[in-house]
């Protein structure tokens, strides 16, 4: 058995592939240093869904569609009840995804790309008491998040680094969510049902949850000189340092550097905390310099996470709902996975190998198996229980 299915190849694709020994991020035969210099969000998702729906909007058409799909997801924010506002932000994002139709159409596709991106902005006001903005279909969708999280128009510094965000965030080979995702297709299940189950395994901290804590590690450090001796202690407690590390990378995550470059982006302009990107700046010198000291078998670099965590804080997002902004980027590559899927592959259906314990040999005296159901029917219970008191599923 191959633990984590490590080096294990579970799907042909043709949209990303990830070099890890290189660096490299290619997206549909784009480098990712070419995507994020000249593309806009829009145009990597018509690029990543080309040929893949009968009706696969051009570049061209993108911005319009996309913005259209972001006035008709909008009415979902009716739903946001008391209950659903009291959960954290993510799991309310997701109830209301589950909300749309689970199709397999490219109106449903849009739709489930807009959606991260009008619900984490509506929710996060709803959360505040502030009523929720309606969308714009003339901005692109990463200026329309702005506006919709801020009630105004952002810089075009602001909106560009937040498309550059969401363009880096689009795809990544077959990571934990995509994964999700394309099992879930592969039963041909919708395209909701194949999102829903990728936004469940962003959440976790390994994955797409991980800029939260990246902050929180830079708050409770404080100062840059306590950053070494803070480091320590936590890898000493057998902690892992967050926006470090990656299953495929063996160097530097390019999508470090290219949201490295956002920030400094904002910074020239004076929209980032000086203090701030510092003090984010010695604690990764400070971790990479550990952890190639603490575990020399093992190359840790600098990933996606660490600078994302600044560029949304800077933006105005709450750390809690930076892995809602994760999905608004990364919603346009698990739905091409999803197609792919459903288009080309089979079922997936691995093996588990079984280690627990054998059957007992069963000895005369101790007769034979009578279903409870027969009892419990008696008694009016639908339940069925095998008489060792493990429920049959
Ligand atoms: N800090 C400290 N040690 C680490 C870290 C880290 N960030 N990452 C890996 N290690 C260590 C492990 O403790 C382990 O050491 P050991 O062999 O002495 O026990 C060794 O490196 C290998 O760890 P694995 O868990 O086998 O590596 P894997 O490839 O499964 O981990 C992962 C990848 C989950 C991303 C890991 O590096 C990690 O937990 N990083 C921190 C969380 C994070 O930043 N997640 C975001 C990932 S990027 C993304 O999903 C968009």
């Amino acid at each position: 058995m191959i633990s984590g299915l490590d080096g294990v190849v579970a799907a042909e694709t043709i949209l990303s592939d990830v070099d890890g020994q290189a660096g490299r991020l290619i997206i549909r035969g784009h480098s990712l240093d070419d995507l994020v210099t000249h593309s806009t969000y829009e145009d990597v998702l018509a690029l990543l869904w080309e040929g893949l729906f009968k009706d696969s909007p051009s570049a061209t058409d993108m911005l319009a569609l996309l913005g259209q799909a972001r006035q008709t997801v909008f009415v979902h924010l009716n739903a946001a009840d008391t209950q659903l506002l009291g959960q954290p932000t993510l799991d309310a994002v997701r109830a209301l995804v589950a909300r749309l139709p689970d199709g397999d159409d490219v109106d449903s596709a849009l739709q489930l790309v807009a959606a991260p991106a009008v619900f984490t902005p509506g929710i996060l006001r709803l959360q505040n008491g502030l009523a929720p903005i309606q969308p714009s279909a003339k901005l692109n969708n990463a200026a329309d998040m702005l506006h919709m999280l801020h009630g105004e128009l952002p810089t075009s510094e602001q909106s560009a680094s937040l498309d550059r965000y969401l363009v880096t965030a689009s795809d990544h080979g077959l990571n934990a969510s995509t994964f999700a995702a394309r099992v879930v297709a592969s039963t041909r299940a919708g395209l909701a049902s194949a999102t829903l189950a990728a936004m469940s395994a962003l959440k976790g901290p390994l994955h797409g949850g991980a800029p939260g804590p990246v902050l929180d590690t830079l708050d409770s450090i404080g100062n840059a000189e306590d950053a070494i001796e803070w480091l320590e202690d936590a890898l000493n407690r057998g902690e892992r340092l967050m926006g470090f590390g990656h299953r495929i990378y063996r160097v530097r995550d390019p999508r470090a550097d290219a949201i490295k470059q956002a920030i400094q982006h904002l910074a020239d302009v004076g929209q980032v905390d000086p203090k701030r990107l510092q003090l984010a700046e010695a604690v990764e010198t400070a971790a990479l310099e550990l952890l190639a000291r603490k575990k020399p078998d093992r190359p840790l670099q600098t990933n996606l996470e660490f600078y994302t965590a600044l560029l949304l804080e800077a933006l105005g997002f709450p750390r809690e709902a930076f892995t809602c902004v994760f999905a608004a980027g990364r919603a346009g590559g698990w739905i091409a996975h999803a197609r792919e899927q459903t288009l080309n592959g089979r079922l997936i259906r691995p093996q588990s190998r079984y280690v627990g314990p054998k059957p007992r040999p069963q000895s005369p005296s101790e007769g034979s198996y009578v279903p409870v159901a027969s009892n419990a029917s008696a008694s009016g219970s639908r339940s069925s229980v095998r008489s060792s008191g493990i429920p049959e599923r």
